[in-house]
């Protein structure tokens, strides 16, 4: 078990082209872990391994019916439109919309290094576009419009 501070904006770790997985180690193991305890205790949608300061491809998301572990996640297919409301635990008590694809199909390596596809729509879809931005350094607030604070 492991809760870890979440990294918030400015920071550059949240700016950075995180770095792919080569081996998969206990260390990886460890951080997937603490991810997915972390993504729970502040009840989140998503978390991407840069907001807890570690710059590697590794995506957690679980928009409510089961969490699903990204190791080198790529969005293979984007079709469709969605616009919706959306935040992120990096940018505490703000909220913004942003247009998304309404579909994507995901590839990446599960925790036993097995290659994995999700095929998702709206929220989940949503929440594997946004966690992967963050690999790449792109945060919600670069995308969204109306963005405004709402209260903590
Ligand atoms: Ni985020």
């Amino acid at each position: 078990m492991g809760v870890y501070q979440i990294i918030e904006e400015p920071d550059e770790v949240l700016r950075a082209t995180a770095l792919p997985v080569k081996n998969i180690n206990a260390g990886v193991l460890r951080v997937l872990d603490n991810m997915r305890d972390t993504l729970y205790a502040f009840d989140g949608v998503g978390l991407a391994a840069p907001q807890i300061g570690v710059s590697k491809r590794i995506i957690v998301v679980d928009s409510g019916d089961q969490l699903i572990e990204l190791i080198n996640p790529e969005i293979v297919l984007a079709e469709g439109e969605q616009v919706g409301k959306e935040g992120c635990l990096s940018i505490p008590n703000v909220v913004g919309t942003v247009k998304r694809a309404n579909r994507v199909v995901v590839r990446g390596l599960n925790r036993d290094g097995q290659p994995v596809e999700y095929d998702a729509t709206e929220l989940l879809a949503r929440a594997f576009q946004h966690e992967i931005d963050h690999l790449n350094g792109i945060l919600f607030i670069d995308k969204a419009t109306e963005l405004r604070r709402v209260k903590p």
